[in-house]
C-alpha cells in the first residue's frame, strides 16, 4: 500500500502530517539544514545529515544530488535556492535582465511579471525550484554596495515592484513547470544599516520599521503570497533579524499569515556566535535561531549536530521543529516534488536562448533607460558624413554593464571575453554595428579604467577627438566596486575618467555621456557640462542596443528615476519623501533656508525625475470626491497631452501629503502611478486610484491608522515640487487600517 504521503490524491496537509509522523528527530533536523553544494565535503552529508536544501548548484549536478535524495529512506526530495535575482544569471546562457534598480526605473508593473516569468522557466529547467528573489531592501545610501539590488528609495513603489515580481515567479499554481518558489529578503531594515557599510547594525524604531521597512514585505505576504522571506545578517536596534521573534514569528507568521518558511541568511545562525556575539556559544546560537522563528539555516553546517542534541536534551520542543519542518514539506508536496516534478527537465534548448525572452530582454533595457540632461543634441541624426567617438571604461565591458550577481557565485572570477558575451550588446558594439547599417564611422578610445588609476589614453583621446563629431562616454563603475561588502565612501569617478571628460570638454566636441553604473554616483560637473546625459546603471545584456536606440532616436525614453542623485556623498541620505521637518520648503519664516550651509538640500537629479523626446502636459486634474469616508479609496483624474511629433510614454506620479498629524510624516509620499503611452500629438484621459489604507501613519501606540484632517494630493511628472500639481482632500474620520 503507498504511504499516504506518496498518495497524490490525498492533500497537501494530510500528506505532510503523515510524512512528520515518520521522521526522525534528525531527518527533522536535516530538512532545516541547507548547505552551499559548491563547498567541499557539504554534498557528502546528504545522506548521513538527511540534508533538505542545497544553494547554488544547477542543472546535472542538481539532479544526480535529487537522484540520491530519492533513494534516501523516506525519498524526501531536495529544494534547492539560487540567487537568479535579475535572471538566471549564473547560468551563461540564461537571460540576463537588468538589475533591479535599473529595471525599476521602467515602473512597470507587467514588465516585472514577465521578466519574472522567464525567470522561473529558465531556473526551472535547470531543475531548480526557488530563487532568493525580489530584494525588497530600500536603497537610500548610496554608499551601500547592494543598491544595485534594491527596487531604489521608495517603499510603495518596492512594494508594488516586488509584489509583481513575486506573481511572474510563483504563477498561479506551483505544480506549474513555470513556477518557482520566491524569497522576500532581506528582512528587515538590512539597507538601512549605519553609514551604508554593508552588514552593520541599524537603528531603526519599531515605529520606523511599521511605517517605513516592512509594508514592502507585508505586501509580499499578504498580496503576493510569497513562499520565503529571508533574514538579514544585521541586528536592528541591538537585536540580529535571525534572533528577533518579534519579527519572524509574531509579524510575518502570526499577524500577516506567512504561508511559507524562513530561511537565514548566509551563515547568520554561526555569526550570533562569532560576530554579533550575543550568543557565547553555537549551540545557543542554534536554539536562538529556531525559537526565533527561523525554519532553515543557510550554510551554518554546525547546525545539524548542534540541533539534534537541542532536541533531544529537551531544550527546544520538539514542536518548533515540527512547525519548521511542514512550512518546508508543504511547499516541497506544493511543488510536486514529490511527485514527478522533481526530476521534471524540460528542453534547455527551448527554453534558454529563446528569441522570445531575448525580445523581453531587450524591451527591459529600453525601457531603464533614463535620459536625465539632454540640450537638445538628441536625438543624434545619423548621417553618412558624422564620426562617432565611443569611449570610456564601459563602453565595451559586459561584467561592468551586467552588474551584480551575473557570473556566478565566483562572480569576481568572471572573464569580460566568456560569460553572457553571446547575448550582450554593449554600447561600442550597438555602434559598431548601427554605423554599417547609416553608413556613418565610429571610433573607440577606451580613454580611462575604473578601477587602474594610473591607465590613461590621452594621446589616443586626443587625436580621435581630432576627428570626431560627437563622442559619446561610457563611464560609471564596475563589478569590484559594488556587490555585498563592497560599500563605497567615495562616489566620484574613479581612474582617469573625470580627466578623460574634462579633455572631451575641453576640445570642444560635443560631450554624450552615458552612466553604466551599479548606482547613483556624484556627477554634478557632468550634470552641468555633459551635452546630454543617460543612465540605465547596469541595463542588461542589450543595454548597449538601448542606449545606442535612445541616442539615434530610434528610441523615445520613457524611464524614470527610482533614486535620487547626490551632489556629494556628504549628502546622503538624500531621499526624496524625507519627513516634516526644518527643511527649506517649510522653513522660510525662521530663516533655515538649506540644511547644509555649503550643499543644496535637494539631490542633484530627483526621484521620479526622467526626460522624453516628448513634452507632455498635465490638465483636468480633478478628484472625484474631496471629502473621503473611511475605507473609501481616492480617485484622481486627468488628461495628459503630447505636444510633441513622436509618440512617448509619460510616467504619471501620484504623492501625498498628511496635513497635520500626531506624528512627523513624509513631505510627501507616494502613492500611485501609472505607465501612458501617448501618440504624438494626442490626449489620453488617466485615472489612478489611490488605496485609503496607504494614507496610514504609525501612531505613537504603533497602530497604523490615517488621521481626520486635510490631505494634499500631487499629481504630476516627478517627485519636483515644481512638476506637481496639487489638490486637497478632507478625511472625516481618524481609521484605523490592516
Ligand atoms: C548572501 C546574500 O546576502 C543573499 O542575498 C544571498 O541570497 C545569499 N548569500 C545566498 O547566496
Amino acid at each position: 500500500m503507498t504511504e499516504t504521503y506518496m498518495n497524490k490524491n490525498a492533500t497537501v496537509a494530510e500528506r505532510v502530517s503523515d510524512l512528520l509522523s515518520r521522521m526522525t528527530i534528525e531527518e527533522k533536523i536535516g530538512q532545516l539544514t541547507q548547505l552551499p553544494a559548491n563547498v567541499e565535503g557539504n554534498t557528502d552529508k546528504l545522506e548521513e545529515w538527511h540534508i533538505g536544501s542545497y544553494l547554488h548548484c544547477t542543472g546535472d549536478a542538481a539532479m544526480r544530488l535529487q537522484e540520491r535524495a530519492a533513494k534516501t529512506r523516506l525519498g524526501i526530495p531536495l529544494i534547492f535556492g539560487i540567487d537568479a535575482i535579475h535572471g538566471h544569471c549564473f547560468d551563461n546562457d540564461a537571460t540576463v535582465f537588468p538589475t533591479q534598480l535599473s529595471a525599476s526605473s521602467s515602473w512597470d508593473r507587467e514588465l516585472m511579471r514577465e521578466m519574472a516569468k522567464v525567470a522561473a522557466k529558465e531556473v526551472r529547467a535547470t531543475g531548480i525550484h526557488w530563487t532568493f528573489s525580489p530584494v525588497l531592501c530600500i536603497g537610500r545610501d548610496a554608499r551601500w554596495g547592494r543598491v544595485n539590488e534594491t527596487y531604489g528609495e521608495d517603499a510603495w513603489l518596492i512594494g508594488e515592484m516586488s509584489a509583481e515580481t513575486v506573481k511572474g515567479y510563483q504563477g498561479e499554481n506551483f505544480a506549474s513547470p513555470d513556477s518557482i518558489l520566491a524569497c522576500a529578503k532581506h528582512y528587515v531594515a538590512y539597507g538601512e544599516t549605519t553609514g551604508g557599510r554593508d552588514s552593520y547594525e541599524a537603528d531603526v524604531s519599531r515605529r520606523k520599521l511599521k511605517s517605513t521597512f516592512l509594508p514592502p514585505f507585508r505586501k509580499a505576504v499578504q498580496k503576493s503570497k510569497v513562499a520565503s522571506l529571508m533574514t538579514g545578517y544585521h541586528s536592528n536596534d541591538g537585536l540580529p533579524c535571525t534572533t528577533d521573534k518579534w519579527l519572524l514569528t509574531d509579524v510575518a507568521k502570526t499577524d500577516w499569515g506567512l504561508d511559507g518558511f524562513i530561511v537565514t541568511d548566509w551563515d547568520n545562525v554561526k555569526s550570533l556566535h562569532t560576530k554579533q556575539k550575543v550568543s557565547p556559544t553555537i549551540e545557543d546560537a542554534c536554539y536562538r535561531a529556531l525559537v526565533a522563528g527561523n525554519d532553515m539555516m543557510m550554510s551554518t553546517a554546525e547546525f545539524y549536530e548542534a540541533a539534534v542534541k537541542l532536541v533531544k536534551d529537551g531544550q527546544v520542543d520538539i514542536e518548533v521543529v515540527n512547525n519548521a519542518v511542514a512550512r518546508i514539506l508543504t511547499k516541497k508536496f506544493e511543488l510536486g516534488l514529490f511527485d514527478e516534478m522533481r526530476f521534471y527537465s524540460p528542453d534547455r534548448q527551448e527554453i534558454f536562448g529563446n528569441p522570445q525572452n531575448l525580445e523581453l530582454a531587450m524591451e527591459a533595457s529600453l525601457k531603464s533607460i533614463v535620459m536625465l540632461k539632454n540640450d537638445g543634441i538628441l536625438p543624434l541624426k545619423p548621417t553618412k558624413d558624422l564620426t562617432v567617438l565611443v569611449t570610456g571604461p564601459n563602453a565595451d565591458d559586459v561584467i561592468a554593464q551586467l552588474g551584480d550577481w551575473s557570473f556566478g557565485s565566483m562572480q569576481a572570477g568572471a572573464t569580460n571575453d566568456s560569460f553572457h558575451r553571446e547575448q550582450a550588446v554593449t554600447t561600442l558594439q550597438a555602434f559598431q554595428a548601427a554605423s554599417k547599417q547609416y553608413g556613418f564611422k565610429v571610433e573607440y578610445v577606451k580613454g580611462a579604467d575604473c578601477i587602474d588609476s594610473e591607465f590613461e589614453q590621452v594621446e589616443e583621446l586626443a587625436r580621435a577627438l581630432t576627428q570626431a563629431d560627437v563622442v559619446i562616454a561610457c563611464v560609471g563603475d564596475t563589478l569590484a566596486q559594488n556587490g555585498e561588502f563592497h560599500d563605497r565612501a567615495n562616489l566620484d569617478l574613479t581612474g582617469k575618467q573625470q580627466a578623460m571628460l574634462e579633455q572631451i570638454k575641453a576640445s570642444g566636441v560635443p560631450l554624450i555621456v552615458n552612466l553604466v553604473a551599479s548606482k547613483p554616483m556624484t556627477i554634478p560637473w557632468v550634470a552641468e557640462n555633459a551635452n546630454a546625459l543617460l543612465c540605465g546603471f547596469n541595463s542588461g545584456t542589450k543595454g548597449g542596443e538601448a542606449v545606442k536606440r535612445v541616442i539615434l532616436g530610434e528610441h523615445n525614453p520613457s524611464g524614470k528615476l527610482t533614486i535620487s542623485f547626490p551632489y556629494h556623498v556628504g549628502q546622503l541620505p538624500v531621499f526624496y519623501n524625507k519627513y516634516e521637518g526644518w527643511h527649506a520648503q517649510n522653513s522660510h519664516t525662521t530663516g533655515h533656508k538649506e540644511r547644509y550651509i555649503d550643499m543644496p538640500e535637494h539631490p542633484l537629479f530627483s526621484f521620479g525625475e526622467g526626460k522624453s523626446y516628448s513634452q507632455f502636459e498635465y490638465s483636468n486634474v480633478y478628484l472625484k470626491q474631496v471629502v473621503i469616508e473611511p475605507n473609501t479609496d481616492i480617485e484622481v483624474s486627468l488628461t495628459v497631452t503630447n505636444k510633441s511629433v513622436i509618440d512617448g510614454t509619460e510616467i504619471v506620479q501620484v504623492y501625498f501629503n498628511d496635513h497635520f498629524s500626531s506624528v512627523t510624516t513624509p513631505i510627501k509620499q507616494l502613492c500611485g502611478f501609472e505607465r501612458v503611452d501617448i501618440p504624438a500629438g494626442q490626449s489620453v484621459d488617466v485615472t489612478i486610484k489611490v488605496n485609503f489604507s496607504d494614507l496610514a501613519l504609525v501612531n505613537s501606540e504603533l497602530e497604523e491608522v490615517v488621521e481626520a484632517g486635510t490631505f494634499s494630493l500631487m499629481v504630476g511628472a516627478s517627485s519636483k515640487d515644481k512638476d506637481l500639481i496639487t489638490l486637497e482632500f478632507e478625511v472625516t474620520q481618524t481609521t484605523k487600517v490592516h
